[in-house]
């Protein structure tokens, strides 16, 4: 009998993208470019999942390319279309950090959100210009703001310490030569953007909330005055922007048109103190779909929204539209890639459950154990065969919580079946580890029939790079 759990799916084929061209790649369980072929396999991007993983091994990140554009120029054009200002989309690279995803956002017109030295060195040597990068984060090294300032870009200030370091370093630029470490003076004033906390709720997981006021990210909004006062006070300081994101994978459309209107508000404080602030950067946080119960706006609704809130309150408050930036990462990345694997070991336990393991896991995909996420699969050599068994897809970490997906319906599995996560482009790759001392896969992008590879598979070489064995350690002592 054909399952018919979940929501009526009966074999991969229903996964499969159900429009074209016009599909918000966000809403879309697999890449656009997804097909059966006539041998009933999965292609993505013209290529035949089950070649790939011949070709390139597994577990294999495959990202359609067409996808992530598609996604990045929806953001882009749904800009143009409702916002009269001027805009600027960010590709939050936290998502997926890698010289090819960069290059492909930063090609396609977007700047980059990086949240540390070594996302801002990767976004630089993909060649994005500095100009379009801006550096966050709650707890910046000494070094990460150097090199922020040295290469130009902006800095996202998020707490007093922050401030003041960076009040205190622009302040001493007229005699640089007095102190002992010196900063390079040539992009002075150092062009900076206030992260403040807007209070505003939304229904997400815990850990991927941050809007809310107890929150390690940002400035307390009470502060507001003195924040806007010590800034207005260090003329080497110069703020054009106020920034605030509130979480991530957010299907509501009112935290981000009440955050509009409290932003609208910062602005109008901000001209009390004599700050001429140009933008406005709303964050990012639109949601995906990783079943069938997501139910995501349209990257195109969800920009609709947000430009109508900030120009509703603009015109309330009597002011000139900001410039408007929003940095999303997952719905950019997220649905462009799927994860490959080959099938092993199954285990039966009779009126409990079958366990098929998979050659990855929670080291690839750290978001099932993390966040309790849930995902969808196929079985790419066998997409038309109906899906009758529903297992648990395990990991080979040693690690009972290693489970990728605790109910997947399938068709019946056999070792060497490749598996396919849906999916996978955000927060996987970016957040993979060597636990077990497993190899972090390789990644290939895919189109029009053409797989390159963006990421090398890891060696065995590679995970014992970093170590060090003093000599009294060496068998050889
Ligand atoms: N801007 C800031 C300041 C952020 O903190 C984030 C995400 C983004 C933009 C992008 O948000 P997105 O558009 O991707 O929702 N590891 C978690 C997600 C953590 C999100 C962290 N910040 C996960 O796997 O679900």
């Amino acid at each position: 009998m054909v399952s018919t759990h979940p929501a009526g799916v009966q074999s991969g084929r229903q996964y499969l993208a159900n429009s074209t061209g016009a599909a918000s790649p966000n809403q879309q369980l697999l890449p656009l470019s997804a097909r059966i072929n006539n041998r009933d396999r999965l292609e993505i991007g013209g290529c035949d999942v089950t070649t790939l993983v011949q070709q390139f091994g597994s577990p294999l990140y495959i990202l359609d390319e067409d996808t992530l554009r598609t996604a990045c120029r929806q953001y882009r054009e749904a800009f143009q279309k409702y916002y009269p200002g001027e805009s600027q989309v960010l590709y939050a690279s936290k998502a997926w950090s890698c010289l090819a995803v960069c290059a492909i956002a930063h090609q396609e017109g977007l700047g980059i959100d990086v949240v540390s030295g070594g996302e801002l060195y990767t976004a630089l040597q993909a060649g994005v210009s500095p100009d379009k990068l801006y550096l966050h984060g709650n707890n910046k090294s000494l070094e990460e703001l150097k090199l922020a300032i040295d290469s130009g870009c902006t800095i996202v200030v998020d707490n007093w310490y922050e401030l003041q370091t960076l009040g205190n370093w622009s302040s001493v630029v007229g005699d640089r030569e007095d102190i002992s470490d010196p900063l390079p003076t040539t992009y002075y004033p150092i062009r900076i953007v206030l992260r403040l906390t807007p209070g505003i709720e939304c229904h997400t997981h815990e850990y991927i909330r941050t809007g809310h006021l107890d929150s390690k990210f940002g400035f307390d909004p009470n502060q507001l005055d003195e924040v806007f006062a010590f800034v207005s006070q260090h003329s080497a300081l110069n703020c054009v922007g106020l920034h605030a994101h509130i979480g991530s994978q957010i299907f509501e459309q009112q935290p981000h048109r009440d955050l509009a209107g409290v932003m609208v508000q910062w602005l109008d404080k901000a001209s009390g103190y004599g700050l001429q602030i140009e933008e406005l950067n709303v964050g990012g946080g639109l949601g995906i779909r990783y079943t069938e119960a997501d139910d995501p706006p349209s990257i195109d609704a969800w920009v609709k929204v947000v430009c109508a809130a900030i120009k509703d309150a603009c015109t309330v408050q009597q002011l000139e539209l900001p410039k408007l930036l929003c940095e999303p990462g997952r719905s950019l990345v997220g649905a462009a890639c799927v994860t490959a694997y080959t099938v092993g070991a199954s285990k039966t336990i009779p009126g409990i459950r079958t366990y098929v393991a998979v050659d990855g896991g929670m080291s690839d995909n750290p978001r099932p154990i993390t966040y309790q996420s849930v995902y969808r699969a196929v079985l790419a050599n066998k997409m038309s065969v109906p899906a009758t068994q529903t297992v648990t897809i395990a990991g080979k970490h040693c690690e009972s919580g290693d489970i990728l997906i605790k109910e997947a319906t399938l068709p019946p599995s056999e070792p060497g079946d490749i598996l396919v996560v849906l999916a996978t482009g955000a927060y996987n790759y970016s957040m993979a580890s060597n636990y077990n001392r497993l190899a972090r896969p390789a990644a290939v992008i895919v189109k029009d029939g053409e797989a390159n590879l963006i990421v090398r598979r890891e060696t065995y070489q590679d995970l014992i790079r970093q170590d060090c064995l003093p000599a009294r350690l060496s068998s050889e002592a």
